[in-house]
């Protein structure tokens, strides 16, 4: 079976066709996500939460990515694999290059994301001109939530909203081949993925992006975290893991995920 690439994903944005995407932590989940059709599996630092039961991201270590990124790397035949660069793991630009390098020559990622926007510009550029695929993420931001202060929508005022269309476009000039967008307005949502050659992908951000992502144990109803109102629980109409996960992969590519009680107000 042939690996997704960002050339067939950009090639999906040009054809208007939903992209999928999907966390995985986990040779298991990964065989099913893959066997469901997912596109991309993101190793989400969301592990620190949904795995380790740590009440944020930021406990998690770049030892703890490696190894979860191996474990789905390992086993994946299909889809592109994307490691999350953990908390304080990119403060200076060879602490960065030194994270990636981990995630991608042990753990087998094929893509990192970062979370950030202006002060990452040039970090994402230190990375791209040296062969390393970067996935930026703007919005909601969980590695900030300290000061963000909670975890509510992003960029409702018009002076955040201009400056995450800046951001993006930014990241998109130093390099940024995706981007991930996290709990904004979906009219924000659209318009930069309007902007954005690169493929954008959102959570709780409404229907316009050009894919979708998921912590896969939200969308199975088994998180020990609140479950987000944006997220939709897929076991519960569907009976097995399997089928939940082919049931989420449909309906992003119909569009018919996220409905309007999955959009954010
Ligand atoms: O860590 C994660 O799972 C993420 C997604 C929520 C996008 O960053």
């Amino acid at each position: 079976m042939a690996k997704i690439t960002i050339s067939h994903l950009n090639k999906m944005k040009q054809a208007g066709e939903k992209i999928t995407m999907l966390t995985s932590y986990d040779a298991s989940m990964t065989r099913l996500a893959e066997t469901a059709g997912v596109d991309t599996l993101l190793v989400g630092d969301s592990l620190g939460m949904v795995i380790q039961g740590h009440g944020s991201t930021l406990p998690v270590s770049v030892d703890d990515m490696v190894y979860h990124t191996a474990t789905v790397a390992r086993v994946s035949q299909s889809a592109m694999v994307i490691a999350d660069m953990p908390f304080m793991s990119h403060g200076t630009q060879q602490q960065a290059l030194d994270t990636a390098g981990r995630l991608m020559k042990e753990g087998g990622a094929e893509m990192v994301k970062i979370e950030g926007g202006a002060p990452q510009v040039e970090t994402v550029r230190h990375l791209t001109e040296r062969a390393v695929p970067v996935c930026g993420h703007l919005g909601l931001m969980p590695q900030s939530i300290h000061q963000l202060g909670g975890y509510r929508v992003q960029g409702k005022e018009a002076q955040a909203a201009d400056q995450m269309i800046a951001d993006a476009l930014a990241l998109q000039a130093a390099g940024a081949q995706m981007l991930v967008l996290e709990c904004i307005p979906q009219a924000l949502a659209q318009s930069i993925t309007q902007e954005l050659a690169i493929p954008v992908i959102g959570i709780g951000a409404g229907k316009d992006t050009d894919g979708q992502v998921l912590v896969c144990y939200d969308m199975l109803g088994m998180s020990v975290n609140r479950i987000p109102s944006f997220v939709k629980n897929f076991l519960a109409d569907t009976g097995s893991v399997q089928e939940a996960l082919s049931a989420y992969v449909s309906a992003v590519r119909a569009g018919e995920f996220p409905a309007a009680e999955h959009i954010p107000a």
